[in-house]
């Protein structure tokens, strides 16, 4: 597609450009053949297996822990409880390390959730251990069921997170309004890989391998809660079977192993098993919001309200920033988000993708979807004509956006001309059928990060940063910007990630990690070469009394400026006339998330257009097709980019139709805690998904243009989805997730 900012990539030094191009994972093969392994493949020798035991109450005090039993069966080398686990200290709030729950466990007897771990049982094999520790008996006193209300208490109080104008008073005076109430309710991330801890203590050490999408967070954090100094932790993630946020930042199981590991001298394993990913390792909290618009008869939009209520722990105070993407989105002098936690009997919440955004979107879209037919508006339209020219709410420019475009060329990819906006009118053999729209939004933004690049006597380049591939391709973009960089074919780039040991990288969240590593790697890239020609220019006879910065390097080769590049010597051969085994680079960018006061809005935006298809007679709804165009920046891999959001489609169509965890209403547990009761979208239910990326290089974020496609795909999707329904059926359907009952009082027929 068109680009409107050339781009100006200064550090390219090669003539056949990588970046951009599709390539296939790096890691493909050993993932299918099975030779990657993930955290629970490691086995060491004398290795034992800790199963924690839950608590089966959602609030009360543990009067008394009977262990006598499971002490006594085959293989159990200990049991711990808080009388023996030891001590574990807390993450200081103003630190930096960031953990979403803050209690350490075992540390008091108060159950706060259900499945709260109250004691953990090691033996020598996990089903000793798991049989062990059914045997283990809790009582409590005080246990009563969860209080898991929505209404706020008095004494919890909305907070404004963005106001302009004076909304209230533009919205009564508003010839048109919508004033609805949207939820959301609790989902729960299902990565196939479960998480999982193998550590290891050599008595001043530790060595632990985690399912994390943040090691240097992960030993930061866990450094500070087991009380040893950063340099003797060591953490290893050397690949993600995925994990939508789950696996951001540490849980308490993580703590348990490193704690038994330490005690007993022994590497010890803990897996936690589905049920208990449905409590102990977070979920996306339910939220409850309000969205208030108003518009003259022109569809402007005069006033824009936002107010949220969300779920959160007693303890921990994880936002669900529903208004994130709602003050820039759309042109209005008058808005007001307002948000407020209400804090409740549940295990904490964390990030899943698009945290904050998505269910956001779903109600603010929704709603731009119910003011369009208040209009008698084209929904398309709409959002054209409420295009802002700066963001708004912090009154700068954008950095590249793009709304515009992704709107004109879904329409027209999808067909959308065709549509007749009467509900039930569009039929096709027998079926009807409803076309849904909404836009999106997702921050783009850099994380911290520091890189190594080595060229390399044997011909080959290695590149090295402390961070992790949660299963987007970030091996493969690594190899991809190294190989441009460079100039050497990818299979020359070994890409060297996963370990807490390596120069500090950034997180898998956000969408960030690509965007981010890119300044980094350009930098040790370009710091690599300069040393390459200095040695060239010191050491090789065919360069001798040439200076360094009369040197070039193109695809792989040193050579005068002035000469071309065919004329000059392979980079092997410079290396071998120094006598050296390589030349190392390394690169540093200050990220941009915590900018105070940032020159520039920077987002990622795109429009997803859906059909649904509905057979009153069967009271059977299918997602038949989506068209989304994505403005993320320059794709450096289209194949892996358009894999993401069709991943990220996939998992919307899920929070539209399925995903939804339900708590029993006597003790918290989860009732749908396993991947048969917990529906989530399937292959055999994912559509015909056409995927168009806009490819407009943001060169203000990095010197690339890429943004972030991990999370872009799933925003706004939902609501693209209840919108088509409501097209089909007449039914609006304002709680997620549509049941079909929902839609079995339809008049369409
Ligand atoms: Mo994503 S929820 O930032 O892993």
């Amino acid at each position: 597609m068109s680009t409107d900012t050339p781009s100006s990539d200064k550090t390219a030094t090669t003539s056949l450009p990588v970046i951009g191009r599709s390539a296939t994972r790096i890691d493909g093969p050993l993932k299918v053949s099975g030779v990657a392994r993930y955290s629970s493949d490691f086995h060491f020798p004398g290795m034992l297996y800790a199963v924690p035991v839950c608590a089966r109450i959602a609030s009360g005090t543990i009067q008394s822990i009977d262990t006598a039993a499971a002490a006594a069966m085959p293989g159990v080398q200990k049991i711990y409880t808080r009388e023996n686990i030891g001590t574990f200290y807390r993450v200081p709030k103003s630190s930096k390390a960031q953990i979403d729950e803050r209690r350490p466990p075992l540390e008091d007897d108060e159950v706060r959730y259900y499945g709260q771990y109250v004691a953990m049982v090691v033996a020598d094999t996990f089903e000793q251990a798991t049989a062990a520790a059914d045997k283990v008996v809790a009582t409590y006193a005080g246990t009563k069921a969860p209080d898991v209300r929505m209404k706020l208490s008095p004494d919890e109080k909305p907070e404004t997170d963005t106001e302009r104008g004076d909304p209230d008073k533009a919205f009564s005076k508003a010839a048109v309004t919508v004033d609805h109430v949207y939820t959301t309710p609790p989902e729960t991330h299902n990565p196939i890989e479960l998480h999982a801890s193998v550590a290891l203590w050599d008595g001043e050490r530790f060595t632990l391998y985690e399912t994390s999408q943040a090691i240097m967070n992960h030993r930061a954090v866990m450094a500070k809660m087991l009380g040893v100094p950063q340099e003797n932790l060591r953490v290893i993630t050397e690949y993600l079977g995925s994990g939508f946020g789950g696996k951001l930042w540490p849980w308490p199981h993580a703590l348990l192993a490193a704690a038994a590991a330490r005690d007993l001298h022994r590497p010890i394993k803990l897996v936690v098993t589905r049920q208990m990913m449905f409590h102990n390792v977070g979920h996306r909290t339910n939220t409850q919001q309000r969205v208030r618009l108003g518009a003259g008869k022109d569809g402007k939009l005069v006033s824009l309200q936002q107010d949220f209520i969300q779920h959160s722990s007693r303890l921990d105070d994880t936002k669900e920033d529903c208004g994130e993407a709602t003050g820039f989105l759309y042109s209005t002098p008058n808005l007001r988000v307002t948000s407020a936690f209400a804090r409740r009997d549940i295990a904490p919440n964390t990030s899943m993708r698009g945290p904050g955004a998505v269910p956001g979107l779903y109600a603010v879209e929704s709603a731009m979807d119910e003011l369009a037919i208040a209009l008698k508006m084209d929904p398309v339209e709409l959002r054209l004509i409420n295009e802002p020219e700066i963001d708004e709410s912090k009154n700068i420019p954008f950095s590249s956006r793009h709304l515009k475009e992704c709107l004109t060329t879904g329409a027209e990819t999808f067909g959308w001309s065709k549509r007749n906006p009467a509900v039930g009118s569009m039929r096709d053999k027998g079926v009807i059928l409803g076309w849904g729209m909404a836009a999106c939004s997702w921050i783009a933004s850099r994380a911290d990060a520091t890189a190594s690049v080595m060229i390399n006597a044997d011909g080959s380049v290695r590149v090295a940063s402390g961070t992790q591939d949660i299963g987007t391709g970030t091996y493969t973009m690594l190899a991809q910007m190294v190989s441009e960089l460079i100039g050497v074919d990818m299979d020359k780039v070994k890409v060297v990630i996963g370990d807490s040991s390596l120069p500090a990288g950034p997180f898998s969240g956000g969408s960030m990690a690509t965007a981010s590593l890119i300044p980094a790697v350009a930098e040790a890239s370009r710091e690599a070469i300069e040393q390459l020609l200095k040695s060239a220019s010191e050491s090789d006879a065919a360069f001798a009394k040439i200076d360094a910065d009369e040197l070039a390097f193109t695809d792989g080769r040193v050579h005068r400026k002035n000469e071309s590049a065919d004329r000059g010597r392979r980079f092997e051969d410079v290396l071998a006339a120094a006598r050296l085994g390589h030349v190392e680079g390394s690169g540093k960018a200050k990220g941009t998330m915590n900018d105070k006061h940032p020159k520039y809005s920077s987002h990622s935006y795109g429009a997803h257009f859906v059909e649904v298809s509905w057979e009153p007679a069967i009271a059977q709804l299918r997602v038949r097709r989506v068209v989304s165009v994505i403005d993320a920046g320059k794709i450096i891999n289209p194949m892996t980019g358009r894999n993401q959001i069709e991943g990220a489609v996939t998992m919307g169509i899920g929070m539209a139709l399925f995903e939804e965890t339900r708590y029993d209403a006597r003790n918290g547990m989860a009732i749908n805690s396993n991947l048969a009761d917990y529906v989530m979208v399937t292959h055999a239910d994912a559509p015909d998904i056409d995927v168009v990326f806009l490819d407009y290089p943001d060169t203000k974020l990095n010197e690339m243009g890429a943004r972030g496609i991990g999370e872009i795909g799933i925003a706004g999707l939902a609501a693209a989805v209840t919108a088509a329904v409501h097209h089909a059926t007449g039914i609006r359907v304002r709680d997620l997730p549509v049941h079909v009952e929902d839609l079995l009082v339809s008049k369409v027929a």
